[in-house]
């Protein structure tokens, strides 16, 4: 038992993917879709006010008369997509979570719109069409690896018609001075956000290199002892356009938010808008 937890809790390489399923686990994806439901709580989607404002700024800056075939990367349970298939722009998600996915298609259903969302890993998509415009929102671009990373910026440009346009947002180094490293534990006796029965999680959180950070969380359950990975990197505008002039990019526009707020140095995230 202590050798299982000491080696749960051992420190991985850089960028290691946990070898459970974390977006897809039957009890831990029906918590996210909870999350990413709630319109208040800002640990999936962001909160519903603020997605408003986006989805309106980004209507006016990359129209859906322009630019109408519109690609929602990791688009969850289609928040984002229903709002922008609502704008005009003809909508296609792709989420690697089956819960989120499901629950995508049935109120796209229920409300009429024609959305195609697709369950897939997007590091493995290869459509054989291409779009106008991509978005790949809440710094999901920052939980990749350098090499996933690059992969997945390769792959959008290859996805996007020349003058397509590609909205991202990422965590900025004012976030990662602002990252607690600390170590915390948390007994749940009937179960929480980890497991549906009792468990206990090990929380670490610690900094890696100058701009990655790793959420360390192992789950101490009557059967299993499971470590989760949550890897962050932090950007500076720099560090982010160069990983999209890499691909082929260029920078269209630069904001604090992907509601258009004007770039500020304090700002916690840094959204980019790319042109291919
Ligand atoms: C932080 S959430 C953001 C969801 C949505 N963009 C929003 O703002 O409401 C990240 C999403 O990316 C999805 N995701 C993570 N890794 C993925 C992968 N490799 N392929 C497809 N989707 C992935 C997750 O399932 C999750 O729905």
């Amino acid at each position: 038992m202590f050798d299982s937890i000491s080696k749960s809790l051992e420190k991985p390489p850089i960028y290691t993917k946990a070898k459970a399923a974390f977006w897809n686990d039957e009890h831990i994806s029906k918590q996210m879709l909870k999350a990413h439901l709630d319109p208040e709580f800002e640990g999936a989607s962001r909160k519903l006010k603020f997605i408003q404002e986006s989805v309106i700024w980004i209507k006016e800056s990359v129209s859906p008369v322009k630019y109408p075939l519109l690609l929602d990367i990791g688009c969850g349970p289609g928040i984002y997509a229903e709002k922008f298939s609502k704008e005009g722009y003809q909508v296609t998600g792709i989420d690697y979570s089956k819960r989120s996915i499901d629950y995508a298609q049935q109120s796209a259903s229920k409300q009429n719109l024609d959305i195609t969302y697709l369950y897939e890993n997007y590091l493995d998509m290869d459509f054989k069409k291409v779009f106008d415009f991509a978005t790949m929102i809440y710094c999901d671009y920052g939980a990749l690896s350098t090499s996933d990373r690059k992969t997945i910026m390769q792959k959008v440009y290859n996805h996007l018609k020349s003058g397509g346009k590609f909205l991202l947002d990422v965590f900025s180094m004012e976030k990662y001075k602002n990252f607690q490293e600390n170590q915390i534990w948390e007994s749940c006796p009937v179960g929480g956000f980890w497991r549906n029965d009792e468990y206990i999680a090990l929380n670490k959180n610690c900094k890696y290199s100058d701009t990655v950070t790793l959420e360390h969380i192992s789950i101490i359950s009557k059967n299993e002892i499971t470590a989760y990975y949550l890897w962050n990197t932090y950007f500076t505008i720099n560090t982010l356009t160069a990983e999209a002039m890499e691909a082929g990019f260029k920078v269209s526009g630069l904001y604090s938010d992907v509601a258009g707020n004007n770039y500020q140095k304090n700002s916690a995230t840094i959204a980019i808008l790319l042109e291919k």
